[in-house]
């Protein structure tokens, strides 16, 4: 491999157990929510139910892995007022729309992975100097979320034959969409058989790299590829880690 290899030894790290994302922000602002209604009904002073109700939201969000996942729980209920103040008029139950689209955009089977979360542009350049595949290669992007990852794929492999899985309805729906080069499909990634595939790529959780590892060993045909955005496959040796401008590393697994 040509740059940092770190392979873990399978042993689970000991680690606060959270509830599945998003779940922590559901709460969160479920609970800032309640907060501000009950100051707002005791007469507080509208200032000092905001600052408590977002205090509480910024405290909740501490807890969270990432720091974009700590804004995200912080800055729910504050957003959501302030739209809310936007539709004066409406009956309270509509704020609660926002919490219903994310439920309908992360359905529970895919919690337990990646919430929606886009492959930045050029972040996948000069992959195909490490991972050359010949015309008509057969790659899936596993979790497609709106095809952003497709888009990138489709750029360093123009000949391929790609495919994007998604849990998702309504983002399976944009993607196929915005993604007419691509065969996208709604499914489960871990019920999807990756044997047919020349390259299997994912930008998932960390939590989700084992099974990914364990499955890509099991199901892909040696000689193909895993590669994975940001998050290193435990146990896999990578036979090279690109890092471009985005920050991202982008691990590259060729199975045996
Ligand atoms: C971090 S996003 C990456 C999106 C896309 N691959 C890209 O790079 O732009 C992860 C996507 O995986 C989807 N996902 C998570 N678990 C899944 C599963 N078990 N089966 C199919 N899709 C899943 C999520 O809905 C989300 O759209």
């Amino acid at each position: 491999m040509t740059k940092h290899t770190r392979l873990t030894d399978g042993k689970p790290s000991a680690r606060t157990v959270l509830p599945p994302w998003p779940l922590p922000a559901l709460l969160a602002w479920t609970a800032c929510w309640a907060l501000f209604l009950t100051l707002h009904s005791l007469h507080l002073p509208p200032g000092w139910s905001l600052a408590l109700a977002t205090t509480l939201g910024a405290v909740m969000g501490m807890g969270a892995r990432s720091p974009w996942r700590r804004l995200f729980v912080a800055a729910g209920f504050p957003v959501s007022l302030a739209a809310s103040g936007l539709g004066a008029g409406l009956p309270a139950w509509c704020w609660l729309v926002p919490l219903a689209l994310l439920a309908l955009l992360y359905p529970v089977g895919a919690w337990r992975d990646a919430p929606l979360f886009p492959t930045p542009r050029g972040c996948l350049a000069g992959l195909d100097n490490i991972a050359a595949l010949p015309s008509g290669a057969r790659i899936l992007d596993a979790g497609c979320g709106l095809g952003a990852g497709l888009a990138e794929l489709h750029r360093v492999y123009p000949e391929a034959r790609l495919e994007g899985l998604e849990w998702s309805w309504p983002l399976r729906v944009v993607c196929g969409l915005r993604r007419p080069f691509a065969r996208v499909r709604r499914g489960d990634i871990w019920k999807e058989d990756w044997s047919t595939f020349d390259m299997v790529y994912m930008f998932q959780r960390p939590e989700s790299m084992g099974p990914a590892a364990d499955k890509a060993r099991r199901e892909l045909r040696p000689g193909a590829w895993l590669v994975s955005l940001e998050f290193e496959a435990p146990a896999l040796r990578p036979v090279t880690v690109l890092h471009n401008p985005s920050g991202k590393p982008v691990w590259v697994y060729r199975m045996k």
